[in-house]
């Protein structure tokens, strides 16, 4: 079916918000359409959380409030993401259907009263999540305020429930075809696991000691694949009655229960939610990271921001406002980096329930507050920024990302705790970032040919299919920097024999891993160049790489510890610790400058974030953020869409879009 750009039915970006009116009586709705033309909002998505009040009770019902919601949203010239209600069944469902409640690795079965109190495999949740979704569409599918479909919210829930466990015995027929060719591919000769029957197959619950490996990571990826089921289900009931795009809000955590490429695929436009983990110039770092993540998730097409904290940033155990400002350097960072729009959960701050004290747009203060003022710059500012739509991102250098990698690395008995998947995923973005780039994620059996560097922070599971496409992105030119615990087990978690990473990727190393040597926590030793490492450290010989630095402490001094080798008309560099800050930066630094990899737009200081959009006819322009506390002038002076004029610094804290000048002589890009 061809579905038409949100953008083209918006007219521009999309601005706003989740809209939950059902918590609200008529006096506010009134202020809502006049305070929601005040902030330019042009997309509300509506009935995330509705289906206690769409269907009653089974089978019945309830649409004049929703009708009455997308008319008056439709008058007051505000587009519609409707949502399907499935994250949040009501306390009927759960009654009627008390097998569908989930089930936690340790048995217990989880009750109402919250939200996401559902199992995706359960079949009555399945069946009910269909039909609501396809009595949606019937009704909906043509409504004139309808933009976007919004199937569910943030599929994230785990199970380990019996139904759980009877999809994922079906799943594994067909993952591994015979019982024999399972027991091999989990080690089950060990412990005296072997299963002679696929009845005996559980969901990995809790158990004595570790549980098995192999059976964590196939439950992993099954759950990915029960729950892409469920999306494509109704994303398909929807598709039979309306040909708006449909889209499912990818959660992006620190966590990931599953594969956002695949999401990616199935998905008319990628939606992601983002809520910063840190104050400041982090914040900045953690939007620019998740970004970057869901415009490779989308193929490197726009994609949406669908949700973000307005004035929220979550630090530990507390939730902080933003700083001044921030409600636009953050909605402008996603937006440089392809996202058709800024929208925010949610439009006006409960006064009532679970999520009272999570900001809004519109916060318990009034429109008479920091917070609306912000949102409203930036309602503004979007506003002015529709010629963008369409154009996306570009990135000459690459991060590699997994997902059965990140699953592979939280099984039991890994050799150090302080083993981690996303930590040095976001710490290698952030040296690129800081160094001005902007940054693919890349899968690693992908054609990496188009990156000048690709760096390789944590892969832990490699295939040999992605092993061998390393040793020839290397080989045919490429700069690779591969990192500690790499290439350490193939796709069944069986272990790399005759040394560590895995055969081909060694080759383009030219080293051999042959000892791994965890520090203790807290542990700090230096290596030969003075650098400081902590956490990790290996015994590795050279097989034709030249060592950088070596090792100085223990058994391993005098000993390679970060090597490069060139190979082919490329290099492979490996680092075998974790290294601090400086060094890891400074490092990544090297490896950028010897592959010729620069900010697109050069002569800005350090801080200053500048990423370019590029559009399919050759236009362009630069989305600039200055995270200084000082003015800082522009390489040359450039008309900002922001203000529409020429601007030739940026303020302390500011921000501008600027047309790129065309050169008539240049060739649009690829
Ligand atoms: C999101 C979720 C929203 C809301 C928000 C609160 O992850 O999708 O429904 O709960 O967090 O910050």
């Amino acid at each position: 079916m061809d579905v038409r750009r949100l953008t083209d039915r918006l007219g521009g970006l999309a601005f706003g918000g989740d809209y939950n009116p059902e918590q609200w009586d008529a006096e506010v709705w009134k202020q809502d359409d006049e305070l929601m033309r005040r902030a330019r909002v042009n997309l509300a998505t509506v009935g995330v959380f509705s289906w206690a009040l769409t269907e009653p009770e089974e089978g019945r019902y309830a649409f004049d409030w929703l009708d009455a919601h997308l008319d008056r949203l439709h008058a007051a010239g505000v587009a519609v993401d409707l949502a399907t209600p499935t994250a949040s069944p009501p306390p009927w469902f759960t009654l009627a259907h008390p097998d569908a409640l989930p089930v936690g690795p340790d048995g217990t079965r989880l009750t109402h009263g919250s939200r996401d109190t559902y199992c995706v495999a359960a079949p009555a949740y399945r069946l009910a999540a269909r039909r609501i979704a396809a009595a949606l569409a019937e009704r909906y599918g043509d409504h004139p305020a309808l933009a976007l479909w919004h199937v569910h919210n943030e599929y994230v829930s785990l199970c380990h429930c019996d139904h759980a466990a009877a999809a994922f015995r079906v799943w594994l027929r067909a993952r591994h075809g015979s019982l024999d060719a399972l027991n091999q591919a989990w080690g089950t000769a060990f412990w005296s696991q072997r299963y002679t029957s696929w009845e005996q197959i559980l969901p990995p619950r809790r158990s004595q000691w570790h549980r098995n490996p192999g059976q964590a990571l196939d439950y992993s990826r099954f759950w990915s694949d029960e729950t892409l089921a469920a999306y494509r289900e109704q994303r398909d009931a929807i598709r039979a009655h309306s040909d708006r795009p449909v889209t499912t809000n990818l959660m992006m955590p620190g966590y990931q229960s599953l594969d956002l490429w695949a999401f990616g695929r199935e998905v008319d436009l990628v939606s992601v939610d983002h809520y910063p983990t840190a104050p400041g110039v982090d914040a900045a770092a953690h939007a620019a990271f998740d970004a970057d993540r869901a415009r490779s998730f989308a193929g490197g097409a726009p994609w949406l921001l669908m949700e973000s904290g307005t004035n929220t940033v979550y630090v530990g155990d507390r939730v902080l406002p933003k700083e001044p400002g921030d409600i636009l350097r953050h909605s402008l960072a996603h937006i440089a980096r392809g996202s058709e729009g800024a929208l925010f959960f949610q439009w006006r701050q409960s006064k009532a329930g679970a999520e009272t004290w999570h900001s809004s747009m519109v916060p318990h203060a009034g429109p008479d507050s920091r917070t609306f003022r912000e949102v409203t710059a930036t309602g503004e500012a979007v506003a002015r920024l529709g010629e963008l739509a369409g154009s996306t991102a570009r990135a000459e250098v690459a991060v590699l990302h997994d997902s059965d990698a990140w699953w592979a690395m939280n099984v039991d008995g890994l050799p150090s705790a302080e083993l981690d998947y996303i930590g040095p995923l976001r710490r290698a973005h952030r040296a690129l970032w800081d160094a001005g780039l902007t940054v693919d994620f890349a899968h690693p059996e992908r054609d990496l040919s188009r990156y000048r560097a690709v760096l390789a922070p944590a892969l832990f599971l490699l295939t040999d299919a992605a092993a061998e496409n390393l040793r020839r992105y290397v080989a045919d030119g490429g700069t690779l920097l591969v990192q500690h615990f790499n290439g350490i087990v193939d796709e069944r978690l069986h272990a790399r024999l005759g040394g560590y990473p895995a055969a081909p990727l060694r080759e383009a190393l030219g080293i051999r891993v042959e000892e791994h040597r965890p520090l203790a926590r807290g542990e700090e030793v230096a290596l030969s160049d003075g650098s400081t490492i902590s956490s990790w450290s290996e015994s590795l010989r050279t097989e034709g790489a030249e060592a950088l630095a070596a090792y100085t402490h223990g058994l391993l001094a005098g000993r390679p510890a970060l090597t490069r080798h060139a190979f082919g008309s490329g290099h492979g560099w490996y680092l075998s610790t974790r290294l601090d800050d400086a060094s890891y930066t400074a490092l990544v630094g090297r490896l950028l400058t010897e592959a010729g990899a620069a900010p697109e737009l050069p002569g800005l200081p350090a801080g200053v974030e500048a990423v370019t959009r590029h559009a399919p006819d050759g236009r362009s322009w630069h989305v600039l953020i200055n995270h200084l506390d000082e003015a800082v002038p522009l390489p040359q002076p450039g008309h900002d869409l922001l203000t529409d004029g020429t601007v030739s610094r940026l303020p302390a804290g500011g921000c501008a879009v600027l047309r790129a000048i065309v050169n008539a002589h240049q060739a649009p890009p690829a």
